[in-house]
């Protein structure tokens, strides 16, 4: 009889699954680590959800999010064509690992179109997302004060054609947020895709959101913020 396991495509048996941050069992506790809230939603939020729960989960919802697109482009000061609405921003960030790199092994002088470039340390997923596409990984030490590091300093470490890089702002695990001005400059040099993946902007850091106006840039939005800012042509 065939083993099961061996009709699983080899590249998906030899990954490691995403492990979560640390989940304490204790009664009652906020886990900020995993981006909880020690406040209850607002009221208005409850009474807006159990107003929308009736006979109407029946149906789809709009296929392209259109309300709901166009309401956050409102608040955020953009256009409904710079919001994409996902299911989790997990979601979004594999959509642009599928949509912006090339699985296949590439050779040399082009391994930057099978890229997934990010800083270390940064959010666990985006090498799994990379190792479930097949795709190469460039892992880039932060500074020692997890501050950005030149990339211009080290580019032999850099990959400024890399086809997709992920920069998260404020970082996970650091907590250290990247100005508009830096991380604009680093959008700017940068020939492939970046996505600025703002999941914990909300508690203080200075959001990249106008770089969406001023570059040609797309927003992405699913329960944390993002950014993707595509290259001049
Ligand atoms: C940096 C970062 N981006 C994105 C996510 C994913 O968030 P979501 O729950 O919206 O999928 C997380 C969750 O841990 C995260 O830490």
């Amino acid at each position: 009889m065939t083993d099961l396991k061996n009709l699983i495509r080899p590249l998906v048996r030899e990954l490691h699954g995403y492990v979560p941050g640390e989940q304490p069992k204790i009664k009652g506790l906020i886990k900020l680590n995993t981006n909880e809230n020690p406040y209850p939603p607002s009221p208005k939020v409850l009474a807006a959800v159990k107003a929308a729960a009736d006979g109407r989960l029946r149906l789809y919802p709009n296929p392209t999010a259109q309300p709901l697109r166009e309401k956050l482009a409102k608040f955020h000061g953009c256009k409904p064509e710079h919001i994409l609405v996902g299911n989790g921003s997990d979601e979004l960030l594999a959509l642009a690992v599928r949509a912006f790199v090339e699985p296949a092994e590439l050779s040399a002088s082009k391994k930057s179109r099978s890229t997934v470039q990010f800083f270390e340390p940064s959010y666990s997923l985006y090498p799994v997302l990379a190792d479930i596409h097949g795709a190469a990984k460039n892992p880039v030490p932060l500074s020692k004060d997890f501050t950005l590091p030149d990339t211009e300093e080290s580019p032999k470490l850099w990959d400024s054609r890399a086809a997709l890089t992920f920069v998260t702002s404020p970082n996970a695990p650091s907590g250290r947020g990247y100005f508009t001005s830096v991380l604009e400059g680093l959008c700017l040099k940068q020939e492939g895709i970046v996505v600025l993946d703002e999941a914990y902007v909300d508690f203080g850091a200075e959001t990249a959101i106008p770089l969406v106006a001023s570059t040609a840039a797309i927003r992405l939005r699913g329960k944390p913020p993002m950014l993707v800012k595509v290259p001049p042509r």
